[in-house]
This record gives C-alpha cells, structure tokens and sequence, in this order.
C-alpha cells in the first residue's frame, strides 16, 4: 500500500514555529517519524510539504494511479481552500486529515475544515502521534478490504 502524506504552509518551520504549540522537533524529524512507522507497519510512504495552494493541488491529482490513499495536513490551507477540497474529491481516494494541535480548540476560524469535507478520518491534537493514527486507520482498513475481497 502506498500513502502519499502532504504537509501545507509553515510545516517546514516545524521546530522554529510557534514551539509552545507545535512542539521543537523539526520538520525532517517529522519526516522521519513517518518513515519509520511506515516501515514499522509494511507501508511504502512518499511525503512532501509546500508553502503554495497550487501545488499542493498538483500532487493530489498526481496521486491518481500512483498512491493507494492520501495523509494530508494542509495546515492554514485547511481553514481557505475550496481548491484543496476539489483535488481530493476529484481523485477520490481514501484521504485522512492530520493536525499537530487540535484546530477545533483554537481560534473560531480554525473551526471549519474544507479539506476534511473530503477525508473520511480526523487525526488532530496529538503531535506526531497524529500521523501515526492516520497510518495505521488506512493500513487497517487497507487490510480489511484484503480480507473481503479474498472472501
Ligand atoms: C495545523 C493547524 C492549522 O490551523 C494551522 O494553520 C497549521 C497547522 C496543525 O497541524 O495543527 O498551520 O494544521
């Protein structure tokens, strides 16, 4: 099973940022913590961050035909983006929002999550650990389908 994960604006600054609420660990550490759970869990994991709407647009509709579902933490984008929403929808694969913080325990404008209109699952407010969770919902549900299929 291949996930494509998809970190939004700022993610980079992981570390730098904000650390009271994102915590110090860096963006690279991020990426390897993916990494290793994935390989903890037989999964084959392709990340990747941008500060801009537009690509990040681009590599959800790069996932058709190369990425079995979709982790995505689009950050800022999370709260504004109509754009992301459609890319997810128009692929239609699996999708699962990630949060480091929790948005819903934060300012009123964090409250709304376009892109969660397309994810079938919520992760947020437990740091790394999120993406964790979100990993292992789709391997389970990855492995369930297996099972009904071969029924
Ligand atoms: C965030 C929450 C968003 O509200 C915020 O704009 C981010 C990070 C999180 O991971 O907690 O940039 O997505």
């Amino acid at each position: 099973m291949k996930i494509l994960v998809l970190n939004g604006p700022n993610l980079n600054l992981l570390g730098l940022r904000e650390p009271e609420l994102y915590g110090s660990r860096s963006y690279t550490e991020l990426t390897n913590y993916v990494n290793q759970t994935a390989a903890e869990l037989g999964l084959e994991v392709e990340q990747r961050q941008s500060n801009h709407e537009g690509v990040l647009v681009d590599w959800i509709q790069s996932a058709l035909g190369t990425a079995d579902a979709i982790v995505i933490n689009p950050a800022a984008y999370t709260h504004t983006s109509v754009a992301i929403l459609d890319a997810l929808k128009a692929v239609a694969l699996p999708a699962v929002e990630v949060h480091l913080t929790e948005p819903d325990e934060r300012e009123s404008f964090r409250r709304v999550s376009y892109a969660g209109l397309a994810c079938e699952k919520r992760f947020a407010g437990q740091g790394f650990l999120s993406y964790r969770l979100a990993l292992e919902y789709l391997r389970e549900k990855n492995l369930e389908c297996g099972m009904r299929n071969s029924e």
